[in-house]
C-alpha cells in the first residue's frame, strides 16, 4: 500500500500538530542542496532539515562543531528554493547561540531572513531556555533537540545511547516539558531508549520526532546520505538503509571512465 501523500498543501507547524492529533506519523529527512531537496520534497517527506550533519556528510568534518552560520545559510537558501511542500527547518550551528541569548536571536534572525526557511532547530534544554524564549518572542518557530546532542560531543565524550540512567531520563523529560512550555512547536529526540521516547511522546502535546528513539514517537528523521547508502562507514542500529547509492554511483562513474577511455562516449547520436 502506498501512503505517499496526495496532499500538496504546504506543511506548517500547525499542520504537524494536527498530524500528531490524528495519529498520522510525520516523515522528516535532511537535505543540504537544491537538487536533492527537490527530490526529497517531491517524494512527500513532510519536514526537510538542513541539518548541521552537513558538517560531516558535506564538509567531511569529524563532528558537527566546525560548520559555520554562513555555511548553514548558504545551504538553507539552496534547499528553500527547491521546496514547495515540506516544512523547511535550518539547524542553528555550534557557536551561533550557546551561552549568549542576544547572539542567539541575531543568528536565528539571519537564518530566517537570508534563507527563507520556515523555522530553526536548536540543541539543548534548560540551559538554552532563555534563548529559546527570546527567539520565539521574535516570531521564529523552534524545533528542539534532546538526547544525543552532537554539538555537545566534547562534553559527553561519546555517541552512546543517552538517558539510560533514571536521572538522565528524568532530566530529558523535564527539558522536553520546558521546551514545550517555552513554545517550541516540535522536538527531535536522538538515540534514547524507546520507552523514554514513548513516555515523552505521550506526555507532550507537540510532535516528537525520533532518530534512534524507537517506534512510538510521532515521526522519524534520518540523515539523507545515511539512509540512501551514500555513506557506509556509519551503521548505528537505528539506521535503515533504503538504497545502496554509493555502489550505484560508483558503477555509473566507472562505466563513464571506461566509455571515455574506449572512445565509446560520445557516439554519433551524442554529437552535433
Ligand atoms: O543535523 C542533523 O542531521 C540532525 C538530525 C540527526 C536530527 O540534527
Amino acid at each position: 500500500m502506498s501512503v505517499h501523500t496526495e496532499d500538496t498543501r504546504k506543511v506548517t507547524t500547525q499542520r504537524l500538530l494536527e498530524m500528531k492529533q490524528r495519529c498520522e506519523k510525520i516523515s522528516m529527512l535532511t537535505a543540504y542542496d537544491y537538487t536533492m531537496a527537490a527530490i526529497v520534497d517531491v517524494a512527500g517527506v513532510d519536514v526537510i532539515l538542513v541539518g548541521d550533519s552537513a558538517s560531516n556528510v558535506v564538509c567531511g568534518n569529524l563532528t558537527t562543531l566546525p560548520i559555520t552560520l554562513d555555511q548553514m545559510i548558504f545551504m538553507g537558501k539552496s534547499v528553500f528554493k527547491a521546496v514547495n511542500r515540506a516544512l523547511v527547518v535550518v539547524d542553528m550551528p555550534f557557536g551561533s547561540y550557546q551561552g549568549n541569548p542576544v547572539k542567539a536571536v541575531a543568528s536565528a534572525i539571519r537564518i530566517m531572513k537570508e534563507t527563507g526557511a520556515d523555522c530553526i532547530k536548536m540543541e539543548g534544554g534548560e540551559e538554552i531556555l532563555e534563548s529559546v524564549t527570546r527567539i520565539i518572542s521574535a516570531g521564529i518557530p523552534i524545533m528542539g533537540h534532546l538526547g544525543l546532542t552532537p554539538q555537545s560531543i566534547n562534553k559527553f565524550g561519546s555517541y552512546a545511547v543517552r538517558a539510560k540512567e533514571n536521572f538522565e531520563a528524568e532530566k530529558l523529560a523535564r527539558d522536553a516539558h520546558l521546551l514545550e512550555q517555552a513554545g517550541c512547536f516540535a522536538i527531535v529526540l536522538e538515540k534514547i531508549p524507546a520507552m523514554l521516547g514513548k513516555r515523552v511522546t505521550e506526555e507532550l502535546d507537540i510532535p516528537i520526532i525520533g532518530i534512534g528513539a524507537g517506534k512510538y514517537t510521532d515521526g522519524q528523521v534520518l540523515v539523507l546520505h545515511d539512509m540512501l547508502g551514500l555513506t557506509q562507514d556509519f551503521s548505528p542500529r537505528f539506521l535503515r538503509r533504503y538504497a545502496d547509492m554509493k555502489t550505484i554511483m560508483q558503477n555509473a562513474l566507472q562505466q563513464y571512465v571506461t566509455d571515455v577511455k574506449t572512445n565509446s562516449f560520445p557516439n554519433d547520436s551524442e554529437q552535433y
